[in-house]
């Protein structure tokens, strides 16, 4: 297994941020964790809110050039990391969100943010939704956190704990774990014969998902045709 490091903020603009204006100093595998974020990122340049000391936000920082050229596959081996161990909580109906969102009973507790400069480096960043209670203000999907799910307050440094080696044992063996993966990801889709609008060479097409591919490309059927949709934005009809 990957050996690590560890970086941890009280307060920082944003953990994939101080990654990508200091992955040059860093060293391979360096996670940087923080309580709060000033300027926390969503993705499509949405707002990460997240009040203080209450969830887990982290960002890995991976320059190894045979996993940087994974791409956006980390991201899926993520959120099939972040699940695995929620699963280990003992969390139930916890689904992915092609490409990378997690959700427990079809409410979101977990984004990826996948950034970098292909091949120099990746930054992995997630935030998952643990101890906070209370979600005001907009949200572009329905917010949830493990409290609200389990009834119970999860002990946040041993979380993060545990999601820091799930993960590392994850990518350390990425390619031994790829049809596991798949096969985790296939039971847990959270897209499963659903049907979605999806932006495909320019245009808004609507269709029904099929599965994934070995490449983690979602198979959509529209107007009888079997589409690989290889990333933007879904939602769902
Ligand atoms: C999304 O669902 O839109 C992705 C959210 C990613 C949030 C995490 S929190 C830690 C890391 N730092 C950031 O600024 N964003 C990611």
């Amino acid at each position: 297994m990957k050996r690590y490091q560890e970086i941890h903020f009280e307060s920082v603009d944003s953990t994939n941020l101080y990654i990508k204006h200091h992955y040059l100093e860093l060293d391979d595998f360096t996670f940087v964790s923080s309580d709060y974020q000033s300027e926390g990122k969503g993705r499509y340049d949405r707002v990460w809110k997240s009040q203080k000391g209450e969830n887990l936000l982290f960002s890995l920082l991976i320059k190894e050039k045979y996993l940087v050229a994974k791409g956006g596959y980390l991201s899926l081996v993520a959120a099939v990391s972040v699940s695995e161990l929620l699963d280990k909580y003992g969390f139930k109906n916890i689904t992915i969100k092609w490409p990378n969102d997690v959700y427990i009973n079809d409410k979101k507790v977990c984004g990826i943010l996948l950034e970098g400069q292909i091949p120099e480096y990746i930054v992995i960043g997630i935030g998952i939704n643990v101890n906070q209670k209370d979600f005001i203000g907009e949200y572009h999907a329905t917010p949830t956190s493990l409290i609200l799910e389990g009834g119970k307050e999860v002990v946040l440094h041993q979380f993060k704990r545990d999601m820091f080696d799930i993960l590392i044992k994850n990518i350390s063996n990425i390619d031994l774990l790829h049809h596991q993966f798949k096969s985790y990801f296939h039971k847990h889709n959270h897209l499963d014969k659903k049907e979605i609008k999806f932006l495909y060479d320019g245009e808004y097409l609507i269709g029904t998902v099929k599965g994934i591919d070995d490449n983690f490309n979602l198979i959509v059927t529209s107007n009888n045709k079997e589409i690989k949709v290889s990333s933007g934005e879904i939602s769902i009809l």
